[in-house]
């Protein structure tokens, strides 16, 4: 995920005078928002992290890992943080929530984003759900005017078929994954394209991975190309998959 949000909004957090960086709900332990920090500052360099934790002990034990760019704040979805954020990130957090407050939470936060204009499509929300370890992750990302994307992502090495990631989908999608429903029924041809590009398996994951996507994207409106599919990403416009209401 943060190689994701680095290579996709690191032009608008170089382009930000003060390009701020919210991990909201970093957890027990303050690496989640080390490591944005890290990778962020290579392609922004003057990026500041602040991690936002609704649990004051949290907050306390994290204190002791700031640093130069990196503070820890007591807070919620309010983001207490001055000015508008250009990312704000929240990795398995939603997924405590009941589905249907999602969107009200969407709705704040991105609400909190810094604005669009003059050549900045404004601050990006990256919501999501991974496993354990981090090497099944599907997550949203939301402009100040809703969301944009939906970002599927994995280490194809530990990949045995696309519908693998169905049970991190976040929260917005996860319920979803039944017959009727577009998430359900991308999931169904992506599991279709990765069988059929199995003679590709011979040279490797990866070469399967970027032919099935590349048959997926006759049929869905994939926004990246070969060099996402490459890390085992792909993202798909948020309209194809949001749930029928
Ligand atoms: C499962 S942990 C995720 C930790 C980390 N983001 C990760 O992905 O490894 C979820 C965290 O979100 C925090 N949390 C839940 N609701 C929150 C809210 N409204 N604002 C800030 N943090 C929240 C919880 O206290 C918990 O520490």
């Amino acid at each position: 995920m943060d190689r994701w949000i680095a290579a996709t909004h690191g032009a608008e957090l170089r382009r930000a005078v003060d390009p701020v960086a919210v991990d909201l709900g970093y957890g027990a332990a303050p690496w989640t928002a080390v490591e944005l920090l890290a990778r962020l500052r290579v392609a922004a360099p003057h990026t500041r992290v602040v991690g936002v934790e609704i649990e004051p002990a949290r907050v306390a034990a994290a204190r002791p890992y700031e640093r130069d760019g990196l503070v820890f704040r007591h807070g919620g979805f309010e983001i207490p943080v001055e000015g508008r954020p250009c990312l704000v990130r929240a990795a398995n957090v939603l997924r405590q929530y009941d589905e249907d407050e999602v969107v009200g939470v969407w709705e704040r936060l991105c609400a909190r984003l810094a604005p669009a204009g003059q050549g900045s499509r404004g601050g990006l929300l990256v919501e999501g759900t991974c496993d354990e370890i981090g090497r099944r992750h599907v997550w949203v990302a939301l402009g100040p005017e809703g969301p944009r994307t939906v970002t599927f992502a994995t280490r194809l090495g530990s990949l045995e078929r696309p519908t693998d990631l169905a049970e991190r989908l976040p929260k917005a999608l996860i319920h979803r994954n039944v017959p009727g429903e577009p998430v359900h029924a991308f999931l169904r041809d992506f599991d279709r394209a990765w069988a059929a590009a199995a003679p590709y398996a011979s040279y490797g994951a990866r070469q399967r991975w970027i032919r099935a996507v590349r048959d997926l994207a006759a049929d869905w409106p994939v926004t990246d190309g070969p060099v996402r599919w490459r890390q085992g990403e792909v993202t798909v416009a948020w309209e194809a998959l949001a749930p029928r209401v």
